[in-house]
């Protein structure tokens, strides 16, 4: 995701992006941002003394924070780990950004919340995490000020990066089967649609909660069925099993529903496009560098 808002930011191309899509309207123009880009090797953001040193030397406008253990079943045996990057780490950065006058704009996951409701998920919704990197993003957002930005979105997949869409891509292209549950439904968010939902973000800075995602939800089943259709797979592709079934079972649990109501989004800019018009974007530009 970091990779897709920097380049976003500068004004350069970004894989996968619709260039006719801005949420607020603006096209981003190259020099409108002075980015400095921060990976894990030039700070750790368990780092306290480091985080508020780094905030002060660039003394930023807004921060983007996208750092995080995102590795969600290793969590499950790796807590302190995961509380101290996604936890402490995000308050750190709160702390640092209101010493310095900064924004911050602190991205959160779906996986707040427990699956037990009927509808999509919205941001006045309690949560409820049942894994422990559910657990560590909502303390994290629990790190986070009023004035700060929360952002959480779901199910995120770049052209850039690797994630489930390109499993199922790669296997598609290969002539192999894929089995995918069909009983955890959620809301895919395209890494270039969700860079131009933080530009807007950025130029923004409202403060406060917002569920951000492609529209319309779907399971991981409908996921592999569409990206099998792309690659002209017949029926047989993906077969619909149920997270029971998985095997190994998958050590941290999973909502079984985490679909995003984005409608005060909405309410303000333009809506994230569907995300079948996200992937295909996505896919499109994925088999033009895919080795
Ligand atoms: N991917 C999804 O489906 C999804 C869904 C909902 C929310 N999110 C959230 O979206 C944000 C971006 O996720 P992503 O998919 O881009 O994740 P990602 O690809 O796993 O990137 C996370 C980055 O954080 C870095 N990092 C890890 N520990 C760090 C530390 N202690 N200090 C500084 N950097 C550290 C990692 O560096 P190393 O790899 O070098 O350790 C990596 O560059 C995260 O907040 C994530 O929780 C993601």
């Amino acid at each position: 995701m970091g990779r897709d808002l920097v380049d976003m930011l500068a004004g350069a191309p970004v894989p996968g992006e619709d260039v006719r899509f801005q949420p607020d309207q603006r096209p981003v123009s190259r020099g409108e941002f002075a980015v400095v880009a921060l990976t894990h090797q030039d700070l750790d953001v368990t780092d306290r003394d480091a985080v508020a040193a780094m905030i002060a030397m660039h003394s930023p406008d807004v921060v983007v924070h996208l750092a995080a253990y995102t590795a969600v079943d290793r969590a499950e045996r790796d807590v302190a780990t995961c509380i101290a990057v996604n936890a402490d780490g995000t308050g750190h950065l709160s702390d640092a950004c209101a010493d310095a006058g900064a924004h911050l704009i602190a991205v959160s996951t779906d996986y707040v919340f427990d699956g037990r409701a009927t509808r999509a998920y919205g941001e006045t919704d309690a949560p409820h995490p049942r894994s422990v990197y559910g657990i560590s993003k909502w303390l994290g957002e629990r790190r986070c000020r009023p004035s700060d930005t929360v952002v959480r979105t779901s199910w995120v997949m770049g052209v850039r990066g690797r994630s489930v869409v390109h499993v199922i891509a790669q296997r598609a292209r290969d002539g192999q089967p894929v089995r995918f549950v069909d009983d955890q439904r959620g809301t895919v968010t395209v890494a270039a649609d969700l860079a131009r939902a933080l530009v807007t973000l950025v130029r923004e800075r409202p403060g406060g909660l917002w569920h951000v995602a492609n529209a319309e939800s779907l399971t991981w089943y409908e996921l592999a069925r569409f990206v099998g259709g792309w690659f002209g797979r017949d029926e047989g592709f993906a077969t619909a099993i149920t997270t029971g079934e998985l095997e190994p079972p998958p050590l941290a649990p999973r909502p079984t529903r985490s679909d995003l109501d984005t409608a005060k989004w909405r309410a303000r800019w333009t809506s994230l496009p569907p995300w079948t018009e996200g992937v295909d974007r996505l896919l499109g530009a994925w088999v033009a560098v895919a080795p």
